[in-house]
């Protein structure tokens, strides 16, 4: 079942116990964030939290973990098993074209069905109920500071809404924003994000039609684009080396940014769609209802008309300034970069607004329930060009990106590796920075049983492959930012045409009839 806004999924939260309300007062600097993190850390994930009482903010009410568990997921996506999500992503994809009318009279439902994923555009909306063009500051609501380090004060939980210059597709993505002043944030779309190339295109198409370029303006903070940052000064900042020595282009590319929308978009925000899907549309297909949409007041995009609170603005294309440092994902700082600087040109807003946010950090937090949510939702996914693949597990403990472990069908010499390649070229899955590869006897979810085959099933120097390609902006360990190695681990039994031509041993199982004497007997033994 959709969630009509955010109000209506706080009341199916609240009826399924699955909230508690704070009524103490609590500040939203770093005593949120403890509270949460204690939360989290209980084994299923603890409930979500609702602050009514934020230190300096009357009126303003605090949501948060409303996605840490694995209940509260599947409640945000309407079904009672995320396998649902797999199997309906698995009958689109299954489609034969139809042969007689017969056949194209049954694909009318499945058409039918598809009409609703489509975003609607409707007049107003109650994200409208208050619209701020002069008298905003973006520090009137209560954003975290979460963590003693991090830089300053940051927005975690925002749906960034870009338009692509060159197909006028939208997108939706969630880059966290640390907040400058009553009106600038930092805008954290790492370079390989989409939001980032859309960023690149404004820059292409400005370039191209001869806007004059300059070094990158600044703002208080930007890091000076000496000889080295110069040449590099696009690409670390996501922009993309289309300009040599830091030259780019001036304009703008608008953007909006709504925060506290229904589940079902808020969760599509951080989906790894490919780049031509709007997560519109995504958020459409998981709530089997189209989200309604509304016009921006003074930029040219649409946001969802149910919105707790939209920022509207746009960022400079030739400004960058310091971002972070942040306590991020992987359980440490990220460190400082350049990144755009998000500029508010209008606030619109519910009355009496529920400022929707979340903290990272030592997992498990909340973004581990969402990530194994979208591993689950995947998989279907993946097998279309990966067909081989029979389950994935990727350890929260491991950061999503840091460990992915994969079983196959095996059929042929080198399949291992031909997956571990297979999944590097996949979307954001170029990120992983281990795949281990085992055969599909082994149930992957079984931690144990992976550590007992693949530390029993490589010879290292033969089994362990190392490659060169782009990482994770968060990844601290890396040769450079956002560029780094990668290894795969060939767990698999090895075959003779493998090179591998000693007998392989077999796994040691009692037999059946002898586990049945024991069952019979077990009582007996006084063991229990
Ligand atoms: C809580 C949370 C915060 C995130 N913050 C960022 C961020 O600051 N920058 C970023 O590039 N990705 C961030 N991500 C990951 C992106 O949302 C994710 O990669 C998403 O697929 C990006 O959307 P896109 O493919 O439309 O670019 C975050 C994810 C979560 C769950």
């Amino acid at each position: 079942m959709a969630h009509d806004d955010l109000r209506d999924w706080i009341s199916a939260l609240d009826r399924a116990g699955e909230l508690r309300r704070i009524r103490a007062e609590v500040d939203p600097i770093l005593e949120i964030t403890e509270i949460t993190d204690r939360v989290s850390k209980s084994p299923d994930g603890g409930p979500a939290l609702l602050f009514e009482n934020v230190k300096g903010y009357r009126g303003w009410h605090v949501l948060i973990n409303q996605f840490g568990s694995a209940r509260r997921m599947r409640m945000a996506l309407g079904v009672d098993s995320l396998d649902e999500i797999a199997a309906r992503i698995h009958h689109f994809l299954d489609v034969k074209s139809p042969e007689g009318l017969l056949e194209k009279i049954k694909m009318l439902p499945m058409l039918a069905e598809m009409g609703k994923f489509f975003p609607k555009t409707v007049s107003s909306g109650p994200c409208k109920e208050v619209i701020r063009r002069d008298d905003f500051d973006l520090l009137h609501m209560p954003v975290l500071q979460c963590w003693p380090k991090d830089a300053g004060r940051f927005i975690t939980l925002p749906c960034v809404i870009t338009r692509d210059p060159k197909t006028g597709k939208r997108n939706v993505g969630m880059y966290r924003m640390q907040v400058y002043d009553a009106r600038t944030a930092g805008m954290h779309w790492q370079r390989q994000k989409v939001g980032a190339e859309h960023y690149r295109d404004a820059m292409r198409a400005a370039a191209s039609s001869g806007a004059s370029t300059a070094a990158a303006r600044g703002s208080a903070g930007v890091s000076p684009a000496g000889p080295v940052a110069g040449v590099d000064l696009m690409a670390r900042s996501g922009g993309g080396a289309i300009e040599p020595e830091g030259e780019r282009p001036q304009g703008k590319l608008e953007v909006a940014v709504a925060i506290g929308t229904e589940p079902a978009l808020t969760f599509a925000a951080v989906i790894p769609a490919p780049p031509d899907v709007e997560e519109f549309m995504i958020a459409g297909f998981l709530r089997h209802k189209p989200v309604e949409l509304v016009k921006c007041e003074t930029v040219d995009l649409e946001v969802p008309a149910t919105a707790e609170i939209v920022l509207e603005g746009y960022v400079n294309l030739d400004e960058l300034r310091t971002e972070g440092p942040f306590g991020d994902h992987t359980g440490f700082y990220s460190l400082e970069d350049l990144y755009p600087v998000f500029h508010v040109t209008c606030v619109t807003h519910r009355e009496r607004p529920i400022y929707a946010t979340t903290i990272v950090g030592k997992p498990p937090m909340e973004d581990a329930w969402m990530g194994k949510a979208i591993e689950r939702i995947f998989l279907p996914l993946m097998r279309v060009t990966l067909p081989e693949i029979v389950d994935v597990n990727l350890p929260v403990e491991a950061v999503f990106h840091n460990l992915m472990i994969v079983s196959i069908r095996k059929s042929y010499p080198g399949h291992a590796r031909k997956v571990m390649n297979g999944i590097w070229a996949m979307g954001q899955a170029m990120f992983t920075k281990c795949i281990v590869v085992v055969d599909e006897d082994c149930d992957v979810q079984d931690l144990r049983e992976v550590v007992l085959r693949t530390a029993n099933h490589i010879d290292p120097e033969r089994d362990i492959q190392f490659t060169l390609g782009p990482v994770d902006s968060l990844d601290h360990s890396s040769r450079l930012p956002n560029f780094g190695s990668k290894m795969g681990i060939d767990a698999t039994r090895k075959w003779p045409t493998e090179g591998f031509t000693r007998p392989w041993p077999e796994e040691i199982r009692m037999d059946e009839a002898t586990k049945r004497r024991v069952d019979a007997m077990w009582k007996k033994l006084g063991i229990d």
